[in-house]
């Protein structure tokens, strides 16, 4: 077997399609892998529609993997053939099968499924970066992964709680300590944000981000913005208190907004969730990622999503990046099952 079905973007904005590509071989420092799962992300209609981070055509899109090692490049060690991975990367996902580097992969726990797996590893990282690492590339709260929860009556708002961003930075804000987490999402989700550690919803349907913004003047030493856009900007810069840690936006924001920001002495990060090929500091803390996430999702500190399986493998993508570009899919993560893909 030498070939496999991939979805190309044959260019910018023109519809996904399914082609035969060559398997590659892996490099030295690669594995090759079987993808088992690719998850969706709002990111890959963005690519789609306006080519950001696309270097040239065809492009395989598609940023979360879940899947099994194949074989085993040249120089690899801690790796074995059989062995369950999932992995981050800017595109590449949705496919029948992969080449990646193994230092920048994850070993999947025993406990997580592959569908569980390859819907977490964009949104998790972009909290894991935001609230974690050092600056310039996030907050700092924990650049080491420490156990011993450093932030013990803290106090954090979430806005877009219900997001899936919002869904693993709940997670991580009480494996940091805080001791307040408070999360604006869709009230229909209060019970499960709440096992998940958030200490109080603000239901979205009944309160407006101008309501935030004047009942929570001030009040909050975090604030992780998972919608940055529309009035969610504004009300992440009323909400900071005054000498706060800082805000994470997971959009790109007006150039008018981060002078604001700046001038009001209010500390700001423009997350990126990606693991390698980006700067040195996300490759460093990615390194650090992998060795301390799968211990994590072991211990069941941090826990995985709820998804739906999209029906006929990697045929199945396009209609799934429709739904999450209109706006239609709320709590769950939709995820692609390429071995599934016919050729007819
Ligand atoms: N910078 C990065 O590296 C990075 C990485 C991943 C994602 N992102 C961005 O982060 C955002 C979230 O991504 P995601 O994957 O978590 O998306 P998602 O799972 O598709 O989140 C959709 C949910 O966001 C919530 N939401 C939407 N508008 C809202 C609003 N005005 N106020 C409060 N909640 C709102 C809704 O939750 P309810 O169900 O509660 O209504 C909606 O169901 C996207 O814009 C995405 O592009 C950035």
């Amino acid at each position: 077997m030498s070939n496999q079905l991939a979805l190309i973007l044959p260019a910018l904005q023109a519809e996904l399609e399914l082609v035969k590509r060559p398997i590659p071989k892996p490099g030295p420092g690669q594995l090759l892998v079987k993808i088992h799962s690719a998850g969706l992300n709002p990111l890959d209609w963005t690519m789609a529609g306006f080519g950001i981070f696309i270097k040239k055509f065809p492009q395989v899109l598609g940023s979360d993997y879940a899947g099994e090692v194949i074989e085993v490049g040249e120089g690899v060690s801690g790796w074995a053939k059989g062995d369950r991975l999932m992995h981050q990367y800017i595109s590449g996902s949705f496919q029948q099968y992969a080449a990646l580097p193994a230092e920048f992969s994850f070993k999947i726990p025993a406990t997580l499924s592959y569908d569980v797996a390859g819907t977490m590893p964009t949104v998790l990282s972009t909290g894991f970066v935001g609230l974690f690492a050092n600056s310039p590339i996030g907050l700092g709260l924990n650049p080491t992964f420490a156990r011993n929860q450093p932030h013990e009556g803290k106090s954090a708002l979430v806005l877009g709680g219900g997001s899936s961003v919002g869904r693993f930075v709940i997670q991580q804000l009480k494996f940091l300590g805080f001791s307040t987490i408070v999360a604006y999402a869709s009230g229909r989700h209060t019970d499960y944000l709440k096992s998940l550690g958030a200490t109080d919803i603000i239901d979205r349907t009944q309160s407006t981000f101008e309501q935030v913004s004047s009942r929570f003047a001030g009040q909050f030493g975090v604030i992780f913005d998972a919608v940055s856009r529309d009035g969610s900007l504004d009300a992440s810069a009323a909400c900071l208190r005054s000498g706060g840690v800082g805000i994470v936006f997971v959009l790109p924001i007006p150039a008018e907004f981060q002078e604001r920001l700046k001038q009001e002495g209010k500390n700001f990060v423009l997350v990126s969730g990606h693991i390698y090929d980006l700067t040195p500091e996300h490759e460093a803390f990615g390194r650090l990622q992998v060795e301390h996430v799968p211990k994590l999702l072991e211990e069941g500190l941090i826990k995985g999503l709820s998804v739906e399986v999209l029906p006929g493998g990697l045929r199945g993508v396009a209609g799934g990046l429709e739904r999450l570009r209109k706006g239609e899919v709320s709590g769950i993560k939709l995820v692609a099952h390429p071995q599934e893909t016919t050729e007819a």
